[in-house]
């Protein structure tokens, strides 16, 4: 995909609103980043000037797109809405959540989803109710799994059922007290010990589901660990269900990304690079779908490096997926770039992606 300059019409900028894209002066400097408030002295020195933006040639892509943010957003405010106050599951609550399962699964059905870990992300400080955190993460690790799911080889109800099983995975987490759950600092043996209970909660509140024992086992296995080390039966290997093991590698994913009391969340490259390390803890079969699925960087994606430069991805090496070819744009002076240079994420090891955008004007979906 070729991306060229474009001429903006004069007088599209309001003083007040945040800038829609990033602008360029015909030079290629970048005068104005995307969502800067644009200031009425902004405004005013802008119009007197002509103003550009980047625009793709062509639409880019035939089958890749970010998950949906509006459905996300549905998503989440529906679990919470069937969930918040749960003791005992009822089958009623199950029915409703199948309904949302078919959302999850339609939208990534046939193709090649990005996530885009950083418009899906929210500041979940912000929500008052305390067990919100908990139903982001869950429907975060539903959609996780799911794509690692279909990579092994799952669908229809079989896919089904481990998405539920994803969407139900911490519903014992409701039982801990929101204290325990979010303190800033170590836990004490007696916290961790409750904390620990929440895959035996979570099953005991679907005993009356009629839910596939499966579901069941599932949440009671999804913090077992392939090397033994996981709790609360400490099973290893195959004896414990495929489903908690698929489950297990998005749920830390999911946990490393996301900012803790205790710690900020790291960038996606650098959960999927320590989980690409912890070979005893997780199945490598399903550590290898999870990094397939999970299509960290799809080619044309935009990138900000850690230098300021900023560049399209050209190529994704399949082993190291987070180490791509990129297309050099903007340079670190905020010069666009406007011959074919090439930095090698692979090669040039100092140099990593802290930043993946998806403006419309690079990741235009079907
Ligand atoms: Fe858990």
């Amino acid at each position: 995909m070729n991306l060229v300059l474009e001429k903006l019409p004069q007088g599209f900028l309001m003083a007040g609103n945040q800038a829609p894209m990033d602008l360029f002066d015909a030079r290629g400097l970048l005068l104005l980043t995307r969502g800067q408030l644009v200031t009425e002295w902004i405004r005013e020195r802008l119009t007197r000037s002509e103003v550009y933006t980047l625009k793709s040639e062509k639409k880019p892509f035939a089958n890749i797109k970010p998950f949906s943010k509006d459905l996300y957003w549905d998503i989440i405010g529906s679990i919470w809405s069937i969930y918040h106050d749960a003791e005992l599951i009822t089958p009623e609550q199950i029915s409703q959540t199948m309904v949302i399962i078919e959302w999850i699964i339609k939208e990534i059905n046939d193709k090649c989803i990005y996530i885009d870990t950083n418009s899906l992300r929210v500041n979940l400080a912000s929500f008052k109710e305390h067990d919100y955190c908990t139903f982001v993460h869950s429907v975060n690790v539903a959609i996780l799994s799911t794509l690692s799911a279909r990579e092994l080889g799952y669908k229809g109800q079989r896919l089904k059922y481990l998405t539920l099983g994803a969407i139900l995975h911490d519903i014992g987490k409701i039982k801990v007290p929101y204290e325990i759950l979010n303190k800033p600092g170590p836990l004490s043996k007696h916290e961790v010990s409750i904390i620990r209970q929440h895959p035996l909660e979570g099953e005991a509140m679907l005993r009356n589901t009629k839910v596939l024992p499966r579901i069941l086992t599932t949440v009671r296995q999804h913090h077992e660990r392939w090397s033994g080390s996981g709790y609360p039966d400490g099973l290893s290997g195959s004896g414990i269900c495929l489903e908690a093991q698929i489950i297990a590698v998005a749920d830390v994913y999911d946990a490393l990304t996301a900012d803790r009391p205790y710690r900020k969340a790291l960038p996606p490259y650098h959960a999927l690079e320590m989980i690409l390390t912890m070979e005893k803890e997780f199945n490598p079969v399903v550590v290898r779908a999870f990094r397939k699925s999970l299509n960290l960087y799809p080619k044309d994606t935009l990138v900000t490096l850690n230098t300021g430069e900023i560049g399209m991805v050209a190529a994704v090496p399949t082993s190291f997926p987070t180490r791509p070819l990129v297309r050099l744009l903007i340079d670190c002076n905020g010069k666009y770039v406007d011959r074919e240079t090439y930095i090698d994420l692979m090669c040039e090891l100092t140099y990593f992606i802290i930043e993946a955008s998806s403006g419309n004007y690079y990741l235009a979906g079907p």
